[in-house]
């Protein structure tokens, strides 16, 4: 490291110059020299350095302005500023300035050697920090968001991005596929992480109690009011409100809604004054609003200004990759929260998991790994210890029905069935395809061909 580190110093005086390059140099730094302000920043220019050693006064500039021209070049550089004897204001105005320590004349070798260690001590934690950081984001995605398919990783840029704005969000996903994670982490990754984060559930309540639920009511607007009483959108104020199930909203909540984005404004339910909030509003629903669109139960307009940016969250059998990560993360945490040492899942659990779709996507593995841990007597978790509709058996026509009704169209449903199916004949002749293509009652060449169109894995 020490070789590498580029340190410039700028002084006017000769002796001072050689004297410190010398020094540095003898430590392994290296170096460069020059006498003017306008000399050194071109040479920086061309070639940042690490650390700038600069005196406050030159011929040609002021070391503060030095300064402030290094750092907008490359903020990585440090400063180190050297002011006269005894101008403690000066030193003051150059750490304020952004120098990262200063040296009074005269000074002794030693004294600067240990202020330069002690920068790079500093710089070097830095960048282990971020390293560490992004190694674990790596190997767990972000704020709590477990998978590495390239799907999620779409999806943490799109919440590093969106989260440093204001814009409404609109996520949209299957039952349990992790939306109300996302919103938390992009409430948590914002600028408003300090602000409150209200949640409303929207299908649990009926249209006049969501009404004032959100936008709050005054004494007496109506039987049973008998306190006036603040709305979500005012708790939220500073903050962002999370509107689950959004899709699940009465007509006339959504017109309000509606005045709400477009206005910013609202009364409370039975009052006048009106209120208006700076909140940011994240929303979710598990329907395809465009389908309510044209079914007549959801405005297109509050549709648009609720979309603003998409977030679509992919099912879990749509990324299998992220089947066993998080199977590994909620062994992990199920085990410390029984506090029982639970070590993994055996070869052929794992393979049980793999192959299962997954309808509840990932709070199903989540409520699978939860039973079977605090099931299991061992340290393993078998195959036996999931649940019986993942351990094959005779599952019902019906049932598989209800677990691929996602993948609405018939088309797709059959090609859903016919993989599967062939799959598991597959496993059956263990992996023999002229034995398993007798018993489909196909050619070998058919066989091969529907391996390849339907990606079966053998
Ligand atoms: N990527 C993920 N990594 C780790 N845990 C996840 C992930 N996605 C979801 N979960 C977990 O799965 C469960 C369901 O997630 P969440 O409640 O966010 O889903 P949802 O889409 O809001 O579901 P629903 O539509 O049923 O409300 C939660 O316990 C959550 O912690
Ligand atoms: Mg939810």
């Amino acid at each position: 490291m020490v070789d590498e580190t580029r340190i410039m110093v700028i002084d006017d005086e000769p002796l001072m110059r050689i004297t410190v390059q010398d020094a540095l140099a003898a430590d392994g730094y290296k170096v460069t020299t020059a006498e003017t302000a306008e000399k050194g920043l071109t040479l920086l220019r061309e070639n940042p350095a690490d650390i700038l050693i600069t005196d406050l006064k030159l011929p040609d500039m002021d070391g503060i302005q030095v300064l402030e021209e290094v750092k907008t070049m490359n903020p990585d550089t440090q400063v180190i500023m050297i002011t006269a004897y005894g101008s403690i204001d000066s030193a003051v105005t150059a750490m304020k300035a952004g120098a990262s320590d200063y040296l009074t004349k005269p000074f002794a070798m030693d004294e600067l050697l240990l202020i330069i260690k002690r920068l790079l001590r500093m710089r070097q934690l830095e960048e282990e920090n971020i390293s560490l950081r992004k190694r674990v984001e790596e190997r767990y995605g972000l704020e709590g968001l477990v998978g590495k398919s390239p799907q999620m990783l779409k999806i943490y840029d799109l919440i590093e991005t969106v989260s440093q704005t204001d814009t409404t969000v609109l996520i949209n996903g299957e039952s349990g596929t992790g939306k109300e994670l996302v919103a938390n982490a992009i409430h948590f990754r914002s600028l408003r992480k300090n602000g409150p984060f209200i949640k409303v559930n929207c299908a649990a309540l009926p249209e006049t109690l969501l009404e004032s639920e959100l936008f709050g009511h005054e004494k007496g607007a109506f039987t049973g009011a008998l306190k006036q009483r603040k709305g979500r959108f005012e708790m939220a104020d500073g903050g962002t409100l999370f509107l689950d199930e959004i899709g699940d909203i009465s007509f006339g909540v959504q017109v309000k809604l509606l005045r709400v984005l477009q206005e910013r404004q609202f009364e409370r339910v039975g009052g006048n004054e009106t209120l208006s909030v700076d909140v940011r509003l994240i929303c979710a629903t598990q329907r395809d609003l465009k389908e309510e669109i044209q079914k007549g139960t959801f405005r297109e307009d509050l549709y648009y200004r609720l979309n603003v940016v998409p977030v679509i969250l992919p099912p879990l059998r749509e990324r299998r990759e992220d089947i066993l990560l998080l199977a590994d993360h909620f062994v992990d945490r199920f085990s410390k929260k029984m506090g029982k040492e639970i070590v993994g899942l055996s070869k052929d659990a794992k393979t049980l998991l793999l192959r299962y779709p997954y309808p509840g996507n990932i709070r199903e593995l989540e409520n699978m790994v939860e039973r079977a841990a605090a099931l299991i007597k061992g340290k393993v978790i078998q195959a036996e210890d999931l649940p019986e509709e993942i351990c094959g058996g005779e599952t019902p026509v019906r049932n598989i029905c209800e677990k691929i009704r996602a993948s609405k169209p018939l088309s797709s449903a059959t090609r859903f069935f016919e993989k599967e199916y062939i799959q598991s004949v597959l496993e059956k002749t263990k992996g023999k395809k002229g034995q398993a293509a007798e018993i489909l009652g196909i050619s070998r060449k058919t066989l091969w061909e529907k391996i390849k169109e339907l990606k079966i894995e053998i």
